[in-house]
């Protein structure tokens, strides 16, 4: 069962701040120019990966004044900051893709597993297009071959919580990247 936090816990867990609201807020617009010029407004589904890609979504959509439908797909990997290696689907899309061009927005890779079973899973229902666009990229920890269209910010190999992402569901409501103290 998950360790419940007290607020002492909770803020010695928060090592430092690593990437600023203000900063992300920049990156946010630069990508959301770029997915704007993408499809010269033809039908765009925006799928978010959840958890972690929550707020990341949340601020992208907001930036793109093309016709876009969104959704959710959600894939469970992690245990606490561990990865366990195998990926399930646990909440999938109901539209049919075939009639959209996709575009995947995923907080972080870091073994490049999650987003290799996404990609694979959604190109067999053949949508007109498949880009990915990743908030924070962590290459030097990929365990299989993947690359983003469009990567916002790409880190060195420490792990990081807040603007969506999670240590054992806690710290997704910080407004900065921080990065966590084990
Ligand atoms: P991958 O399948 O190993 O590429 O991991 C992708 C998923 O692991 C992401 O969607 C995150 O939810 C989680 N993850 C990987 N690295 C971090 C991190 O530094 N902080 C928080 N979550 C992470
Ligand atoms: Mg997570």
């Amino acid at each position: 069962m998950q360790k419940i936090l007290t607020k002492e816990e909770y803020e010695k867990r928060i090592k430092c701040v690593r990437i600023t609201k203000e900063e992300i807020q920049a990156k946010i617009k630069e990508a959301g120019k770029i997915i704007n010029s993408w499809y010269d407004g033809r039908p765009m589904l925006l799928v978010s990966v959840l958890n972690g890609a929550f707020v990341f979504m949340a601020d992208i959509c907001r930036e793109l004044t093309v016709p876009v439908e969104i959704a959710f797909m959600k894939a469970e990997s992690y245990s606490g900051t561990n990865s366990t290696g195998t990926v399930n689907i646990t909440l999938d899309l109901k539209q049919d893709i075939s009639k959209y061009n996709v575009v995947i927005l995923e907080d972080i890779i870091d073994s490049g597993r999650t987003l290799k079973v996404i990609v694979e899973k959604l190109k067999e229902r053949n949508p007109l297009s498949l880009r990915v666009v990743t908030l924070l990229d962590k290459p030097s920890r990929r365990k299989v071959d993947f690359k983003a269209d469009v990567v916002l910010f790409t880190i060195p190999d420490f792990f990081v919580i807040g603007y969506g992402l999670d240590c054992d569901e806690y710290f997704r409501n910080l407004p900065d990247i921080c990065e966590f103290q084990a």
